[in-house]
């Protein structure tokens, strides 16, 4: 693309703001940032804008399976759920693409070491659940680890100084996230060198769409796999390829399901398990009006009480059904960094939004989903800051408590 018709380009979007500095640019960094222009969809700043209009449907309360089913009915489940690995029918995705702004480290957030006397990084934490399990059925689900442009080569390199943690390294596959740009609150692009566009990670939405235009798609049809377990990186007690949760999914004859836990207080920071307009979706807790979240019912128990913790089970067949299907985007307010008057400003709270996609809206149009429940002690130690709730600090008490060595 050239400069003329950079400047039709983001004329039509009120974004010309990018090419102020061209002037000052070598021919090295002007190409880049023609390049950059180039690649960006400018037409999700219109959708997203619309969608944020949108709002939220009709809510209802969502029923989960509860602990005590799960308890009488474990043989019954693990049995099924064990089989399906056996036969190869099921496939681990981890989202790694992430940020991790909160955390406020400068490396991807599975590094992060959160052993005490020893080094344990979440990505290890995690992959022993995992080795367990393939241990177990004597087979090794894939795992598809989904990166971002801003962190693949350190996640890749990482896995690879680690020994794969255990894991038959040939049944892990990485696989890039696309970016979206991040604009101000007046919905301009930033700039975070007087060449290059704020491009971040596009949200944890398009995890199925990037896997199946990479080759790990081609890896998923050859090996016939007709599950994926989709969880997230900051969880350090994350069970994946659950043989009970699996079995539990198979034996609802629903397409996907998610594990979820109760909810300790009305403004906990998670996404809640309900109905809208009739259908099982998950609202991200800054969605959910004041009106839902602190609802009780008789006994004083939460009414919107299941908290999705980021481990979900999702039928491969429905999600080619859906995937053509656009997914509404988010605006997730963060802290970037970015070139105001030719200097560089690093903003001490949120100043900008990232434009994202999210998983919790493929629910919806999965068209049925078990909500299934689980002890959070024992699977839910979450770490998004570095101290305070849902920190280092907490996952470090809650690994101790289930017997982790830190
Ligand atoms: P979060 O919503 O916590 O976002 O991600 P984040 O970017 O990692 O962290 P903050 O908000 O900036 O502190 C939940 C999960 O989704 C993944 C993350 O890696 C994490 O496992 N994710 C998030 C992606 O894979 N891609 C994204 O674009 C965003």
């Amino acid at each position: 693309m050239d400069y003329i018709k950079a400047k039709k380009l983001l004329e039509k979007y009120g974004q010309q703001h990018l090419l102020r500095y061209y002037g000052e640019l070598s021919d090295g960094e002007r190409a880049e940032l023609l390049s950059a222009i180039s690649e960006i969809d400018f037409s999700i700043l219109s959708c997203a804008a619309a969608d944020g209009k949108k709002g939220v449907g009709k809510l209802s309360p969502a029923d989960a399976m509860p602990l005590e089913e799960t308890a009488e009915r474990f043989k019954e489940f693990y049995d099924a759920g064990i089989n399906a690995i056996k036969r190869g029918k099921v496939a681990a995705v981890l989202l790694a693409g992430g940020q991790g702004t909160r955390l406020g480290i400068d490396a991807p957030k599975g590094t992060f070491n959160i052993g005490i006397e020893r080094e344990l990084s979440i990505f290890a934490c995690q992959m022993a659940n995992l080795l367990q399990v393939a241990e177990s059925a004597g087979e090794y689900p894939y795992l598809f680890v989904m990166t971002s442009t801003v962190n693949d080569g350190r996640t890749r390199e990482f896995f690879k100084q680690n020994g794969y943690f255990g894991y038959r390294s040939d049944r892990i596959h990485f696989y890039v996230q696309r970016t979206a740009p991040a604009v101000s609150r007046d919905g301009k692009i930033l700039l975070e060198e007087k060449y290059k566009p704020v491009l971040t990670p596009n949200g944890n939405g398009g995890w199925y769409t990037s896997l199946k235009n990479s080759p790990c798609g081609k890896i998923l049809e050859r090996a016939g796999i007709e599950w994926l377990n989709v969880y997230g990186v900051d969880n350090v007690l994350q069970k994946i390829c659950d043989p009970v949760f699996i079995g539990a999914t198979l034996l609802s004859g629903l397409p996907c399901s998610g594990k979820v836990v109760r909810k300790v207080s009305p403004e906990e920071r998670v996404g809640v398990l309900c109905k809208e307009n009739g259908l099982p979706a998950i609202v991200e807790y800054y969605e959910l009006g004041e009106e839902y979240k602190s609802l009780k019912d008789n006994s004083g128990g939460l009414v919107y009480c299941y908290g999705v913790i980021l481990n979900y089970l999702f039928n491969v067949a429905q999600l080619d059904k859906i995937s053509q299907k656009p997914l509404p985007y988010h605006f997730a307010e963060k802290k970037v960094s970015y070139i105001e008057d030719g200097v560089k400003v690093t903003p001490e709270s949120p100043n900008a939004y990232k434009l994202e996609t999210l998983t919790v809206d493929l629910i919806k149009l999965m068209g049925g989903c078990l909500g299934f429940e689980v002890e959070r002690r024992k699977e839910f130690a979450p770490v998004k800051n570095m101290t305070g709730t849902d920190s280092v600090d907490t996952a470090r008490a809650l690994l101790i408590e289930n017997g982790v060595k830190l």
